[in-house]
């Protein structure tokens, strides 16, 4: 049992990665630059949904429930550097609206890890290049 001096558990669970999903891709569809990319490509979203917390929960759970392929899902015309950023500054926003700083600080990083990693095998560069 822990005792009442033992420090919150910053763990993260499923149910609080379902959220963020969900009002996440919420705000990415509001955003006039990213809404119509997604709104054009995704056909399903309760799909989308489901694997991009499958995606999370793989990432920070270990959950082992993705077996997708980032990378080629991101290699379609249009994409650039400039909006990763703007995918990252609203996911950030987000993260802290839901899971609050302390998770925040675990999913960020490795979010932008991710988009660097992803942004450079596909091969996407900035807007001005
Ligand atoms: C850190 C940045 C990003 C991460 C970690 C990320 C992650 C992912 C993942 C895991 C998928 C599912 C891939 C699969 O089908 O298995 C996905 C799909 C997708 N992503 Fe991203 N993404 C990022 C940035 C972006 C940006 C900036 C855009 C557009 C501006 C974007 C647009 C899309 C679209 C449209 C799909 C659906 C592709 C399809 O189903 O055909 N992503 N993303």
């Amino acid at each position: 049992m822990p005792s009442a001096t033992t420090h919150p558990d910053p763990g993260v669970t499923r149910e609080q990665l379902r959220l963020l999903v969900e009002r996440f891709y919420g705000a990415i569809r509001e955003d006039a630059q990213l809404g119509p990319i997604f709104d054009q490509r995704v056909r399903d979203w309760d799909m989308h949904l489901d694997k991009m917390t499958r995606f999370w929960c793989s990432a920070l759970l270990r959950e082992g429930s993705y077996h997708g392929n980032p990378i080629e899902a991101h290699r379609f015309g249009g994409l650039s550097v400039e909006l990763f950023d703007r995918w990252l500054g609203l996911f950030e926003r987000v993260s802290n609206e839901v899971l609050g700083e302390l998770g925040a600080s675990r999913i960020v990083p490795l979010a932008r890890r991710m988009g660097r990693t992803i942004a450079m095998r596909a091969g996407i560069r900035s807007a001005l290049d």
